[in-house]
C-alpha cells in the first residue's frame, strides 16, 4: 500500500465553459478559459516546478519558481499567474530557465536549515522535491543573516510552527483567507524581516486561528507540521474515509502507519468538503484509542453490582435471554431499541429490522427524535420528501442566504467556510437568531445585511410575517405556484397569511424585531434572483418546530426558490448520519424510505423480505418509552451508540426511567452516562474500524472504511446480528455491502445504490432509482415528490409555547453547540479539543447579570420547573436581555437537568431551545449535581471492580 498522493495541478480549476487550445513543449492541450498555464500543462502531465503555488487557493506570482517562455512574448512570465490563450506556444524547460529556478532554490536553500534527513517532513517536503527537480547541488551562499534561529510555537495542541524552515510562500496566509475565512494569519515585516505571524503576532493558540488545518495542508515545508507526524514520523498508507462528527460529512484520507492513524488528511476529491476540514475531524481522533475504551463485553444483574467481564457469547446470549425473558413476563411490547446517528446506515437498518422482525414490535426510535424529527414530518408534508432539497455547492450560487436558528462556523465548520466564501463574493445574509452568531458580524468580512434577533420560542410569527410581506407586497412567484404547487392549497394559505395578525406590526410584540427590518429582509429574500434557506435546532428544537418547518418550505414555495441551483430549504444536520439514521427506518412508525408501518403494500413487502410477521402498529417514541417504563410496561431496552441519559430532555425523568427498567443494554465505545444505567455492556467500535456509510446533511452516502481491526473484536454490525442470531431471528451477513444490497432491494429511493458505484463515485446523493443514475445533488427539480406531484402549503398557525416567562422564571434558557466540541462530548472531551473548552458556560447579559450582582467566572444557579444547575457565567452581549444561553457538553453541567418535557406537536421533538429559568450567584454545586457526581464516581467504581476481576 502506498499514501496515494493527490495531484497538485498548482491553481485552481477555471469554470469558464469557452475552451482554449494552446501548445506546452510541443503537445496541444485545451483547456478552459482563465485556466493557468501551470495547470493547463500539469493536465497533460507536464509538472512546472512551483513552491507558491497550490490548487486550493488562488496564485500568487511570489516565488518564481515557475517561470516558463513563451514564443514571441518577453521576459519570463509565472505560469501560476498567467492564464491560457489560443495559439500560444509554451516552452517549460530550457537552460536558461533552468538557471532561474536553481538561482530562485538557491536563494531559498540558503536560509534554510539542511536537517532534510531528520525533518519530520523528509519524503513529504515541496521544498526538498523542488530542490531535486531543478537539480541543485550546492549553495554558494553563506548568508550573515539567517532566520534558522527562529523560536518554534508549540501552543496548539496539534501543530507545530517552526518558522525557521518558513518560505514565506504566503500559502497559508492565502488557505486561511479563500479556504477557511478566517484571516488569522498576515505576513507581517519587509524583505528579510517578513515573516508569517497569527493574528497580532500572537502564539497560534492565543490569536484567531480556529485550528482549521487549511494552513498546514497548504504548507510545503515542515514549518507548519502535525505533532502526530513529528512525533510518529510519516504515514505509510491511507484509506478514505468519512468524518464521524457533524453532518457535513468530509472526507478524509486516514494516513496510518499499520494499523495507526498517523494523521487525517482532508480528501480533495470529497465531494461535501473539497479537501477543507475542522479541528474535529482533522484532529480529534485520539478518543478512538483513549483509555476509557471499553473493548470486554460485561455484564451485571443490578446497577448497584460491579460489572464482570465475560466472552462475547455469554454477554449476547444473555441479552437474549433478558429479552426474552422480559417479553414473557410482560409481554412482547415491553421491549425496544434506540438507535443512533453516530452509526452507519447499515447498523442503522438492521438494529431497526432486529427489533421489527425479531423483537415483533416497532419499538424502534432515534436520536433524530430530539433534533431534526420535525425536519423529517415538515418536509415530507410540503414536499413529500424528508430532507433538505439542495448540495452543499449549490450555496455557491446563492444571492441572497437566510441564516435562521443555525450556527454554522461552529456547528458546520466546513460548510460554513463555503458559505462565508459566498458572502465575500456578495451574497447579502439574513440571519434569525436569538443570538449574535459569528456571521452577523464577528467573521472577517462578513456582516448580517438583517439580524433579525427575535425571542426564543417565535419562530412561527417571525416566518409568518417575512410570508405575509411576501403576500401582500406581491413579491410571490405566481408561476411557479400556479405550476408547481397545489392551487388550492396555496389560496388557503394566502388568505390565512395576508391577515393583520401575521403582519411584521402585529407580530413585533410577539417576535421583538422591527417591522421594518422584517419588512426589508422579506423583501430582500423574495426579490433575489437565488434566495437559499439554511436551518438548523433552533428552528425544531420547539414546540412548534414541524410549523416552522412548514413555514420555511412554505416561504420557499410561494417565492419559486426550490428545485435548481442556489436556492431551496436546507436543514443543517448536527451529527454525521441524522439523514441516515432517519432513511433507515428508525422511526417507530416508518420503515425505511419513510413508508408507514401500516401501509399495506409496504406491510406485506417487508413481511416477504423479511421472513417474519410484522407488526402494523406504531411502535413507542424515546419519551413514550420513558414514560412505560415507569408504568411498568416497558422493561428492556436495546440503546446502541447513543447517550440518552444526558442527552434527552428532563433528565430527571430520563434516569428514573432507565433505572426502573429489568435490562438496559448499551452498545458503545465508552461507559456513556447511560451506561451507568445498564446491565449489560456490548464493547462498540469507532467509526476507524468499521465498513459502513453515512448520509450527511445533504442526501450524500459516503463510504465509512475501516483503517484499524475493532478494538474489541467485532464491528457493530456484527454484535447487532449476534444478538439477532442469539433471539432466534436469523441474520447472516458476510459484510456491510450485503445489508446495503438487501436495502437497495426495499427502498426505490436507495435502489440504484450499491457499494460499488460508491467506490467508483466516491459518494452518491439519493434519490438514486436505478443502475444508470448517478444520484440526484438537487431534488424536486420537475415535480415535487409527493404522489401528485405539487408541493403543498400548509398553515402555520402561531400558538405560543405553554413555557412560559413569570416572575419566579423570568429569563429563557436556549442552547447551542461549540466548534472544538461534538454533542454529549464523550469523543472530544476525550481528546485535546478540551484546550479550546473544558466546561459549559453560562452566558448572560450585562444588564441581567448586573441586576444580580454577577460577574464572568461566577458560579450561577439556574432553575427551572424541572430542576436546577450550577454553571460559571460569561457576560456577552451576543445574547440579548432576558435570554441565557449555555452548550451542553459536559455531563456534569447538567444543561438537561433544567429542560422541561415540551416538546413539538407533531413529533415529540423537546422543546430543548426554551426553558424559563431563574439565575443567582451559588458558591456551590446543586443537589442534583451533587448526587450525579456521587452516582458517577460510584459506577466508575463499580467499572474498576470488574476490570480488575476480568
Ligand atoms: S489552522 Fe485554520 S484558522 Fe488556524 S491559521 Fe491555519 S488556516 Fe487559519
Ligand atoms: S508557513 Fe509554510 S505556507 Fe506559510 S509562508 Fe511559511 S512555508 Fe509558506
Ligand atoms: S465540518 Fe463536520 S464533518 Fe467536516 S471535519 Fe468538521 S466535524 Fe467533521
Ligand atoms: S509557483 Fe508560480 S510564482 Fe511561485
Amino acid at each position: 500500500m502506498s499514501i496515494n498522493k493527490e495531484q497538485d495541478f498548482g491553481t485552481p480549476a477555471s469554470a469558464a465553459s469557452q475552451l482554449v487550445t494552446l501548445e506546452i513543449d510541443g503537445f496541444q492541450v485545451t483547456a478552459p478559459a482563465g485556466t493557468s498555464i501551470m495547470r493547463a500543462a500539469a493536465s497533460i502531465g507536464i509538472e512546472i516546478p512551483k513552491l507558491c503555488a497550490t490548487d486550493s487557493i488562488e496564485p500568487f506570482g511570489s516565488c518564481r519558481l515557475c517561470v516558463v517562455q513563451i514564443e514571441g512574448g518577453r521576459g519570463m512570465p509565472a505560469s501560476c499567474t498567467t492564464p491560457v490563450s489560443e495559439g500560444l506556444k509554451v516552452v517549460t524547460q530550457n537552460q536558461k530557465l533552468a538557471d532561474v529556478r536553481r538561482g530562485v532554490m538557491e536563494l531559498y536553500i540558503s536560509d534554510h536549515p539542511l536537517d532534510c534527513l531528520t525533518c519530520s517532513a523528509n519524503g513529504d517536503c515541496e521544498l526538498q522535491d523542488m530542490a531535486g527537480a531543478v537539480g541543485l547541488r550546492e549553495v554558494r551562499y553563506n548568508p550573515v543573516e539567517t532566520h534558522l534561529n527562529a523560536a518554534k510555537d508549540e501552543s496548539n495542541p496539534y501543530f507545530s510552527f517552526d518558522p525557521s524552515k518558513c518560505i514565506v510562500c504566503s500559502r497559508c496566509v492565502r488557505a486561511c483567507e479563500e479556504t477557511q475565512g478566517t484571516f488569522a494569519l498576515t505576513i507581517d515585516g519587509r524583505g528579510f524581516d517578513s515573516k508569517v505571524s497569527p493574528s497580532q503576532n500572537q502564539a497560534f493558540m492565543d490569536s484567531e486561528c480556529v485550528s482549521c488545518g487549511a494552513c498546514i495542508q497548504a504548507c510545503p515545508t515542515a514549518t507548519l507540521m502535525e505533532k502526530s507526524v513529528i512525533d510518529h514520523g510519516q504515514p505509510e498508507h491511507s484509506i478514505v474515509t468519512t468524518c464521524a462528527y457533524c453532518g457535513v460529512g468530509c472526507s478524509f484520507r486516514a494516513e496510518m502507519k499499520g494499523e495507526q492513524v498517523i494523521r487525517m488528511v482532508p480528501h480533495k476529491d470529497g465531494k461535501a468538503n473539497h479537501g477543507h476540514s475542522c479541528v474535529k475531524g482533522r484532529f480529534a481522533f485520539g478518543y478512538a484509542t483513549h483509555k476509557d475504551r471499553i473493548t470486554k463485553p460485561m455484564i451485571r444483574a443490578s446497577i448497584k453490582d460491579a460489572w464482570r467481564e465475560v466472552s462475547w457469547e455469554e454477554a449476547i446470549n444473555h441479552a437474549a435471554s433478558e429479552l426474552k425473558r422480559i417479553q414473557a413476563k410482560y409481554g412482547k411490547d415491553s421491549i425496544g431499541g434506540i438507535t443512533s446517528s453516530r452509526c452507519t446506515n447499515e447498523e442503522v437498518y438492521i438494529m431497526q429490522k432486529l427489533i421489527r422482525a425479531g423483537f415483533g414490535n416497532n419499538n424502534v426510535d432515534t436520536c433524530a427524535r430530539v433534533c431534526h424529527s420535525p425536519t423529517g414530518y415538515g418536509l415530507k408534508q410540503t414536499f413529500g420528501e424528508s430532507s433538505g432539497t439542495q448540495d452543499f455547492d449549490s450555496v455557491m450560487k446563492a444571492d441572497v442566504i437566510l441564516v435562521i436558528g443555525a450556527n454554522p462556523t461552529d456547528g458546520h465548520p466546513v460548510f460554513a467556510s463555503m458559505m462565508k466564501k459566498r458572502l465575500r463574493q456578495g451574497a447579502k445574509l439574513i440571519v434569525a437568531d436569538p443570538r449574535e452568531i459569528d456571521l452577523v458580524k464577528n467573521s472577517p468580512h462578513i456582516k448580517a445585511d438583517y439580524h433579525l434577533k427575535l425571542r426564543p420560542s417565535t419562530n412561527v410569527a417571525l416566518i409568518n410575517a417575512l410570508a405575509h410581506v411576501i403576500v401582500t407586497e406581491q413579491l410571490m412567484d405566481e408561476d411557479f405556484v400556479n405550476e408547481r404547487c397545489e392551487v388550492a392549497s396555496f389560496a388557503k394559505w394566502e388568505t390565512f397569511i395576508a391577515q393583520e395578525h401575521n403582519s411584521p406590526e402585529a407580530t413585533e410584540s410577539i417576535t421583538g424585531v422591527p417591522a421594518a427590518d422584517l419588512r426589508a429582509a422579506a423583501r430582500l429574500y423574495a426579490k433575489a434572483d437565488n434566495a437559499a434557506i439554511y436551518y438548523g435546532l433552533g428552528v425544531t428544537e420547539h414546540s412548534q418546530g414541524s410549523t416552522t418547518v412548514i413555514g420555511i418550505a412554505n416561504l420557499a414555495m410561494a417565492t419559486g426558490n426550490l428545485g435548481r441551483v442556489g436556492v431551496g430549504v436546507n436543514p443543517l444536520r448536527g451529527q454525521n448520519n441524522v439523514q441516515g439514521s432517519c432513511d433507515m427506518g428508525s422511526f417507530p412508525h416508518e420503515f425505511p424510505g419513510y413508508r408507514h408501518v401500516s401501509d399495506n403494500e409496504t406491510h406485506k413487502l417487508f413481511e416477504n423480505a423479511w421472513h417474519a410477521d410484522l407488526s402494523s402498529e406504531p411502535g413507542l417514541r424515546i419519551p413514550n418509552m420513558f414514560d412505560a417504563a415507569l408504568d411498568k410496561s416497558f422493561m428492556g431496552l436495546y440503546c446502541e451508540g447513543e447517550d440518552i441519559a444526558q442527552s434527552d430532555p428532563d433528565i430527571q425523568h430520563v434516569h428514573a426511567a432507565l433505572r426502573a427498567m429489568e435490562c438496559v443494554i448499551v452498545q458503545d465505545i465508552f461507559l456513556n452516562e447511560t451506561a451507568k444505567f445498564a446491565h449489560v455492556f456490548l464493547p462498540g467500535a469507532s467509526f476507524l474500524e468499521k465498513n459502513g456509510t453515512f448520509t450527511n446533511a445533504e442526501r450524500r452516502i459516503s463510504p465509512v472504511r475501516k483503517v484499524m481491526s475493532p478494538l474489541a473484536g467485532y464491528q457493530d454490525w456484527e454484535v447487532t446480528q449476534m444478538l439477532a442470531n442469539a433471539m432466534g431471528y436469523p441474520m447472516n451477513y458476510s459484510h456491510p455491502s450485503e445489508i446495503m444490497a438487501e436495502i437497495a432491494s426495499l427502498t426505490p429511493t436507495f435502489a440504484g445504490v450499491s457499494y460499488e458505484k460508491i467506490d467508483r463515485l466516491g459518494s452518491i446523493q439519493w434519490p438514486c432509482y436505478d443502475e444508470e443514475s448517478e444520484g440526484t445533488p438537487i431534488m424536486h427539480e420537475q415535480t415535487f415528490m409527493r404522489d401528485n406531484g405539487k408541493g403543498l402549503f400548509m398553515l402555520t398557525q402561531y400558538v405560543a409555547t405553554h413555557e412560559k416567562i413569570t416572575p419566579k422564571f423570568p429569563l429563557i434558557l436556549t442552547t447551542g453547540r461549540i466548534l472544538s466540541q461534538y454533542n454529549v462530548g464523550a469523543q472530544t472531551r476525550r481528546t485535546d479539543n478540551v484546550a479550546w473548552h473544558a466546561e459549559d458556560r453560562l452566558e448572560i447579559h450585562p444588564h441581567d447579570a448586573e441586576d444580580r450582582g454577577l460577574k464572568t467566572g461566577d458560579w450561577v444557579g439556574i432553575k427551572s420547573r424541572a430542576g436546577e444547575t450550577v454553571l460559571r457565567a460569561l457576560i456577552s452581549e451576543r445574547v440579548q436581555p432576558g435570554v441565557v444561553y449555555t452548550t451542553f457538553h459536559f455531563p456534569e453541567s447538567g444543561a438537561n437537568v433544567i429542560t422541561t418535557d415540551n416538546s413539538d406537536w407533531a413529533t415529540n421533538c423537546p422543546e430543548y431551545k426554551v426553558t424559563a429559568v431563574q439565575i443567582t450567584k451559588v458558591s456551590q454545586p446543586s443537589e442534583w449535581q451533587e448526587k450525579y457526581h456521587a452516582f458517577s464516581e460510584t459506577q466508575l467504581d463499580l467499572l474498576e471492580q470488574g476490570i480488575n476481576n476480568g
